[in-house]
């Protein structure tokens, strides 16, 4: 896909509060032909749905983006037969509290799901990855939650270099949010936001972001060439060939320039 050209995107995580930003940020720009949502429910409610540019495909059982196509148990699902997507992006991801306080399911949603998908969307043509990490993602963290989200960076990377991907990785602080309309409530999660904003502490986004900053960075990553968005943010990193990483300030500002 050239930077110029028209996509189709793939979308893991889409019913998110950060998946429905990226959501309505692509289904707004003009070169993006089709959002193609993979969620575990049908009947769900995003973004422009009645637009018209907006597909969902539904996949039960996540983990069944972990087997080896001859072991997909789902054979009419039509995400196996899925062709023509030009990128994808992966806003996938559970809390250790969604996760029941299991570190195992924490790890099968945050790394081998993500790993799953990325996989699915590489063997359906996307050549372009957005992965939103976290801040403090290493795999050599001291830190479950930050050394899984680092392992995830390393294979998610190793994957699309098989395949000649470009991947961007994005590293947000906090996410500042927009009051969740689905899926459990996080008082602790609003609380902490809401010290952010009134202690006016994101200190142009190096502790929190906002998700339509996160979104507005996922399209530009989309639809910028690399060495553009490197001239024009410094604090943009290039870790290896074809991998970029976004830290938290970096997508506050972007956010801010493409306002
Ligand atoms: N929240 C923060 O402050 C923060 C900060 C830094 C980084 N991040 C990272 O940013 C990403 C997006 O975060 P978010 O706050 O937007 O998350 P979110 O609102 O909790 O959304 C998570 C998404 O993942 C899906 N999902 C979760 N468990 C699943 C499972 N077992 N099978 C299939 N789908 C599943 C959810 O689907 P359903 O709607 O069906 O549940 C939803 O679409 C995550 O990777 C998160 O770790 C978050």
């Amino acid at each position: 896909m050239s930077a110029a050209a028209s996509y189709k995107v793939l979308v893991a995580g889409a019913t998110g509060a950060c998946g429905q930003a990226i959501v309505r940020e692509l289904v707004a720009t003009p070169r993006c032909e089709e959002v193609i949502a993979l969620c575990r429910r049908a009947n769900v409610r995003l973004p422009f749905a009645d637009a018209g540019k907006v597909r969902v495909i539904v996949l039960e059982d996540f983990g069944e983006l972990t087997l080896t196509p001859a072991e997909r148990r789902s054979k009419d699902c039509p995400l196996w037969s899925l062709s023509g997507v030009g990128a994808a992006v992966c806003a996938l991801g559970t809390t250790m509290k969604d996760a029941g306080g299991s570190k195992e399911v924490f790890q099968r949603v945050d790394h081998d799901y993500i790993c799953g998908f990325v996989r699915t969307a590489l063997a359906c043509g996307a050549r372009k990855i957005a992965l939103i990490s976290a801040s403090g993602a290493s795999e050599r963290s001291l830190f479950f939650y930050m050394r899984v989200k680092g392992e995830t960076e390393k294979h998610v990377h190793a994957l699309c270099a098989e395949y000649g991907a470009a991947l961007h990785i994005l590293r947000p602080g906090m996410l500042l949010t927009p009051p969740r309309t689905s899926g459990a409530s996080r008082p602790a999660e609003r609380a902490a936001q809401q010290l952010v904003k009134t202690l006016r502490l994101s200190m142009g986004g190096i502790l929190a972001v906002s998700v339509e900053h996160v979104a507005k960075t996922v399209r530009m990553a989309l639809e910028t060439a690399p060495e553009e968005l490197l001239q024009r943010f410094s604090s943009l990193e290039e870790q290896a060939s074809q991998t970029w990483v976004y830290p938290s300030r970096t997508i506050f500002r972007i956010g801010v320039e493409a306002g």
